[in-house]
């Protein structure tokens, strides 16, 4: 009997994913939409599920293998799904108002994923508006000397600890960026600390494991099981970092010392009351809510940030003519500016700019973006009618890789960027991000030349959802033989 109901099931099941598999198929053929067959039922997550690789590489393959297609149907379940590859369609999709959801679904409770990467619709455009006041130029330049002191500290935590300057390179750039992050956006600590809870907090949030993979991939592929299962992110970092920031706003409220940072931002929402959209839509500017925008900057200012430094070194250590002539432009900045720097200073690094807008261009910290259609439209290449609930992956790999858009692609040449409109993106901690990343190469060049070593079989990456984490490479940290007054 259990044999048969076994065996039931099984046929059951297959004939399920069959069917399903064939509507994805029809969905997109009866659209005029080039149709990915292999695994018509799960598409790419299957891939991601089962195989040991970064779920970009995966994505990566579709736009290799489909070079003439303006977009590419897959199936995901129940979610009607398509990789956008054409440039002019991706650009529609990030300026219309039918796609201004990102597609991440979470659970109520989740409370660390309330957070304005995650919302979607008039609470994300609300939580979006009061939280821009925290990067402009002005709060930037009050903000840089902790980043600039992180920087100094890293710098001193390096010279003791000579055991961090080989190996385990880009944890050890967390700890930098933790530290960063932590004083200058939250006022955390007086003096560096690079091993801290926080750290702990963030690295863990993100790191990809079967189980935060697979939840991922069902948030994608079916929100509404992700919804009736009632899973959740981030629940086990909600105690520790919640309490945290209470901590910091109930300090800031004794204090009464006004720092321009974020725990000052959620402190004047506080004391203003509920927060209004111009549509009538109203939140309550809660401990929870403000605590959930914290831990995302958090987490942003963390990994995304440690990539970025972490690829500038990479290039550099492998072309050592490159890193003397950025060398040459930190020292005449450091000794115009009698070895203190500022904002403004680093800013006149224009070297630097290059070498980091390049190194963002080899080594994205971001693979591909989503987003989710919130009112039927139309794409305008290839005429595509997309449907509401919709989500569509758009490149950012890719792009950077094509010799279309950038010729000899895989070639480290900062002077191809002359132009800032390219780095642009959707980021309201770009500024800032690019700030802390600078100033931490500025200081790491000045005191260190680099050395990089590729071990056997190249660069590999990590089982990650969106983020690049690059594995199988190392940077040395080697004392500079000059020596600065
Ligand atoms: C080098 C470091 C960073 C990189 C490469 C990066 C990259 C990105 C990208 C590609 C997006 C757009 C996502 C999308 O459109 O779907 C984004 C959004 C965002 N980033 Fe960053 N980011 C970095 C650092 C930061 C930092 C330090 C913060 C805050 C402290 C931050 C806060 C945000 C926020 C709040 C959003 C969402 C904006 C919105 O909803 O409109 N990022 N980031």
């Amino acid at each position: 009997m259990i044999l048969f109901l076994s065996l039931l099931g099984f046929v059951l099941a297959s004939i399920f994913v069959y069917l399903r598999g064939k509507y994805n198929e029809l969905y997109w053929k009866k659209r005029g939409v080039k149709f990915h067959g292999q695994n018509k039922f799960m598409g790419i997550f299957w891939d991601f599920i089962t195989q040991n690789r970064p779920l970009f590489q995966i994505v990566r393959e579709l736009y290799k293998q489909y070079p003439n297609e303006p977009a590419v149907g897959f199936g995901a379940l129940f979610t009607p799904s398509l990789y956008v590859r054409d440039k002019n369609n991706v650009q529609f999709i990030m300026q219309s108002s039918s796609f201004v959801d990102r597609g991440f679904d979470y659970n109520d409770g989740d409370q660390l994923a309330d957070n304005v990467l995650f919302m979607n619709g008039i609470r994300w455009k609300l939580m979006r508006q009061k939280m821009t006041p925290l990067f402009t130029p002005t709060k930037l330049k009050n903000m840089y000397y902790i980043m600039d002191k992180s920087g100094r500290d890293f710098i001193e935590y390096l010279e003791n600890n000579p055991e961090k300057r080989k190996g385990n390179t880009f944890d050890t750039l967390t700890t930098f960026c933790c530290a960063a992050i932590g004083g200058a956006v939250f006022g955390i600590g007086s003096k560096s600390t690079f091993e801290s809870p926080f750290l702990e907090c963030t690295r863990g949030a993100f790191y990809p494991t079967f189980w935060s993979n697979l939840r991922f991939s069902l948030s994608n592929l079916s929100p509404s099981l992700f919804k009736m299962l009632n899973l959740k992110f981030f629940k086990e970092y909600e105690e520790f970092f919640i309490g945290a920031m209470k901590q910091v706003f109930r300090q800031r409220e004794q204090e009464g010392t006004k720092k321009h940072d974020f725990a000052d931002i959620c402190l004047s929402l506080q004391k203003s009351g509920e927060m209004k959209h111009e549509s009538g839509f109203k939140m309550e500017p809660t401990d929870e809510l403000l605590a959930a925008q914290g831990f995302f900057f958090f987490t942003a200012g963390v990994e995304p940030a440690a990539t970025a430094v972490f690829g500038a070194l990479i290039e550099l250590g492998r072309h050592p003519e490159i890193q003397k002539k950025v060398q040459k432009e930190i020292d005449e900045v450091f000794e115009k500016y009698q070895n203190q720097l500022t904002a403004d200073a680093v800013s006149e690094m224009e070297y630097l700019e290059k070498v980091l807008n390049e190194s963002l261009r080899v080594h994205p910290p971001i693979g591909f973006l989503t987003r989710r259609c919130v009112e039927d439209t139309v794409l305008p290449v290839g005429n595509i009618k997309i449907e509401k609930g919709t989500k569509v992956y758009t490149p950012i790999y890719d792009y950077h890789h094509d010799p279309q858009y950038f010729k000899d692609p895989e070639v480290f040449d900062p002077e191809r960027f002359t132009d800032e409109a390219k780095q642009e993106m959707a980021c309201i901690g770009a500024r800032y991000a690019k700030l802390q990343v600078k100033s931490g190469l500025a200081h790491i060049l000045r005191n260190f030349d680099v050395k990089t070593e590729v071990h056997k079989g190249g660069i590999k990456f990590g089982k990650d959802q969106v983020q690049l984490r690059m594995k199988n490479v190392d940077v040395e940290y080697i004392p500079r033989k000059v020596k600065f007054s």
